[in-house]
């Protein structure tokens, strides 16, 4: 490789559970390597608010399929935030989709085997370019088995609470830190005990644990392993 040769892509895969800052790591990581960055879990939120909204019982694997075929997700570059937002059906719902309405019923509706394997072809068709960091629970293990970089972040509970709380509370003065706590594990439950492909660290993942890192911390560890991972692959 010459040494002006351009630096191969790779994919990023972050996965971990809720609300460990896999998003905030992911969007650094894509921001400072030019890469695009993709949140699975806002596919998984807009399907859920499309069942809500319409009523569908997905108890009922005929009204999922029925439902699946009328949603489009397509995830938008606002210049004004600098962030893709997600749109369902040509309706932007990247705020409405963090409401604890949804919260409570994600879990339930990603457990869908329907569903995950709507959401994963989609995922899998948006890193055939590569040069992408996508977070989730299964992207390391199922959507990207084969990602040059495996990232699995964790965080003490009572540091999720606390960061979940003080994000969801700007929103919503009336919710408990009680209320997010018991969504917080009710998801963690649900996402790790599920048949359909479920939580777990990928045997070759990188453990993240940010806890007591800053967000400056936190990115130059992981621009490292991105950084010996892009070198690492020989042309
Ligand atoms: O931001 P937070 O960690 O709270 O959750 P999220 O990434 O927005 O994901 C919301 C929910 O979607 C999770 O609790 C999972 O039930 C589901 N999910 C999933 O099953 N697989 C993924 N790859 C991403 C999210």
């Amino acid at each position: 490789m010459s040494a002006h040769a351009p630096l191969r892509k790779i994919i990023i895969t972050i996965d971990g559970w809720s609300s460990c800052g896999k998003s905030t790591l992911a969007k650094q990581l894509a921001g400072a390597l030019g890469y695009i960055y993709i949140d699975s879990g806002a596919m998984y939120r807009a399907i859920t608010l499309y069942f809500l909204r319409n009523h569908v019982d997905w108890t009922k694997l005929r009204a999922v399929e029925e439902a699946l075929r009328n949603i489009a997700i397509e995830f938008i570059f606002n210049p004004n935030s600098g962030q893709s937002e997600t749109f369902l059906n040509g309706e932007n719902v990247e705020y409405v989709i963090r409401d604890m309405v949804v919260a409570e019923k994600v879990s339930e509706v990603a457990a869908i085997k329907a569903v995950r394997d709507f959401a994963v072809s989609q995922q899998q068709a948006m890193g055939k370019g590569k040069g992408i960091v996508m977070d989730g629970r299964d992207i390391g293990t199922v959507v990207f088995p084969r990602a040059e970089l495996k990232i699995f972040m964790t965080a003490d509970n009572a540091v999720r609470v606390e960061r979940r709380f003080k994000e969801l509370y700007a929103k919503n003065p009336n919710l408990t830190i009680e209320e997010i706590k018991a969504n917080l594990e009710m998801r963690d439950y649900i996402d790790s005990h599920r048949e359909a492909s479920p939580l777990r660290q990928a045997e070759d993942a990188f453990v993240l644990d940010n806890s007591n890192l800053t967000m400056k911390e936190q990115l130059d560890i992981a621009l490292r392993w991105a950084r010996e991972r892009i070198k690492g692959i020989v042309t």
